[in-house]
């Protein structure tokens, strides 16, 4: 379908910081919380509404509300925790789901580990991955999510790779991707040029 970069300045300016080699463990994962949050405004813009009545305190009103528990968020682990609560802090209400996947270091193909999800197959998915590289991770992931049954899928990263929203838009056009940034390409190690570094490291400090 389509990809939506997220080039407010505020999300420009805290994701400049974040790739900064010399930002420190605590400010990367705040950063990344704070941005989510930004991100989760644009990227719940469709949520539909409905009207329920209730009283202000000077007159009845019919007043728009999210219509019921519509979305789950799922990080794919472990890089995708660090949009979690930026999220949540938004949509309460929001179920989690988990995805455990870590890219093979030689073969950089991804590896399953983990999969559980909430019954509520109707509901909007919400997968956060801060990185999509060779977009192997975000593919294989949308996969499982479609064989589990679920139809409404949306992909958030923050910094991605040309070749990695192409994998995505070819194998899952019906998937639409928001993004903070696509860089200029992949390393011979296809990690993303100038990207951040390893995600995961950075968010939970083991490196
Ligand atoms: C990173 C990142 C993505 C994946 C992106 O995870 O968080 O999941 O690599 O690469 P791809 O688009 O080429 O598949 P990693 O395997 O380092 O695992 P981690 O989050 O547990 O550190
Ligand atoms: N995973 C990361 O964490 N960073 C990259 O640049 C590529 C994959």
């Amino acid at each position: 379908m389509a990809h939506y970069i997220i080039d407010h300045p505020l999300v420009q300016h805290k994701l400049s910081i974040m790739r900064n080699k010399d930002t420190s463990t605590i400010k990367f994962r705040e950063l990344l919380q704070e941005i989510s949050m930004l991100m989760g405004y644009e990227i719940t813009r469709d949520l539909p509404l409905t009207y329920e009545d209730i009283t202000t305190p000077l007159m009845p009103m019919r007043a728009p509300m999210i219509a019921g528990k519509k979305v789950v968020v799922v990080p794919i682990l472990r890089a995708g925790m660090g949009m979690v609560d930026g999220l949540t802090k938004l949509i309460p209400s929001a179920r989690i789901g988990h995805i455990g996947l870590y890219r093979d270091e030689e073969t950089c193909k991804p590896v399953f580990y983990y999969y559980k999800m909430p019954a509520c197959r109707e509901r909007l998915v919400i997968l956060t991955d801060p990185m999509l590289a060779t977009g192997g991770s975000a593919c294989d992931a949308i996969d499982r999510l479609k064989k589990d049954g679920f139809k409404h899928i949306k992909l958030m990263c923050l910094v991605a790779s040309p070749q990695g929203v192409e994998a995505v838009q070819q194998q899952h056009p019906d998937v639409d991707i928001y993004l903070a940034s696509i860089d200029d390409g992949l390393n011979d190690k296809n990690y993303i040029l100038p990207g951040l570094g390893d995600a995961g490291d950075r968010i939970f400090g083991t490196k």
